[in-house]
């Protein structure tokens, strides 16, 4: 490949990442405004319920009081899981950390969470990785979101996950209007499967805070958009790439923090 080729290349990734972690921004802003007035909402509900509860009413009554709490129990623990979408900045504990202080964690994750034999998972890394600041459990929360799903794409049948810890880094810089990318050295962290694969329209939605194609009501679709979120508050990016019926590779960067 010419290096103007390679150079248009890398730009066009770079657009991508820069407008995904814009998005992953505003949906945040979002949807930690409204589980905060959800909140505000279901309290004067509850307080009610338990009010009307302490005036003995009647079998039926209580029986409707009894669906109103349970309604508004449910309520607050959707709030909730939004709510730990959104906190991850304000709970972080960053700090400066070698990622292969993970690698061990993450060679004994599919034991720990008893993964079929069907089923392998190969952790591999380069030698020289960059140092990284955020916080070391979120970022394994992310990967085992991530680990899960591509155990989950693979399902009944055999297949491999391989997670790769790798550095890369971006020659050139972008600037998108309010975005900037400033270029730099990247820890580069790879979720390969050869499970089912996303389709192109899912594609577009996959981040999305809810989005699932589980069965209705069984999955919150907050794995990938928890993920999303842990790494664009570590001034990271993610990116995937798939093909129906071939696999997914779920890419993550990470900016070295030099000391
Ligand atoms: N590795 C993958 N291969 C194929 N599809 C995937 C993969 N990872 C995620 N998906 C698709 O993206 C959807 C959203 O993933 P996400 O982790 O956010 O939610 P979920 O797995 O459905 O539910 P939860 O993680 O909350 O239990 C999944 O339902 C699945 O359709
Ligand atoms: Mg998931």
């Amino acid at each position: 490949m010419l290096d103007s080729d390679s150079q248009v290349v890398e730009r066009r990734e770079l657009e991508v990442l820069l407008l995904r972690s814009q998005r992953f921004e505003a949906i945040g802003t979002l949807a930690g405004g409204l589980a905060h007035d959800l909140n505000n909402l279901l309290a004067p509900i509850r307080m009610s319920c338990e009010l009307l509860k302490r005036k003995n009413p009647d079998p039926d009554l209580s029986r409707f009081i009894d669906i109103v709490q349970s309604s508004n129990d449910k309520a607050r623990q959707s709030i909730e899981q939004i709510r730990g979408f959104t906190r991850g900045s304000q709970d972080a504990q960053p700090e400066r950390f070698e990622p292969a202080r993970l690698l061990p964690l993450m060679r004994n994750f599919a034991k720990e969470q008893e993964w079929p034999d069907s089923i392998r998972l190969k952790v591999a890394a380069a030698s020289d990785l960059p140092t990284i600041h955020m916080d070391p459990g979120q970022l394994l929360q992310a990967l085992s979101n991530l680990l899960t799903n591509a155990r989950e794409a693979i399902g009944n049948a055999s297949g491999t996950v391989e997670l790769q810890f790798s550095s890369r880094t971006f020659a050139n810089g972008l600037r998108i209007g309010e975005l900037e990318f400033i270029a730099s050295r990247y820890l580069r962290i790879d979720v390969t499967d050869t499970g089912s694969g996303v389709s192109v329209e899912n594609q577009a939605h996959i981040f999305d805070p809810f989005f699932s194609t589980k069965p209705k009501g069984s999955a919150p679709g907050l794995g990938l958009s928890v993920a999303a979120a842990v790494v664009s508050h570590a001034k990271g990016y993610i990116d995937l790439h798939s093909q129906p019926g071939n696999g997914a590779r779920f890419t993550l960067y990470l900016p070295e923090k030099a000391d």
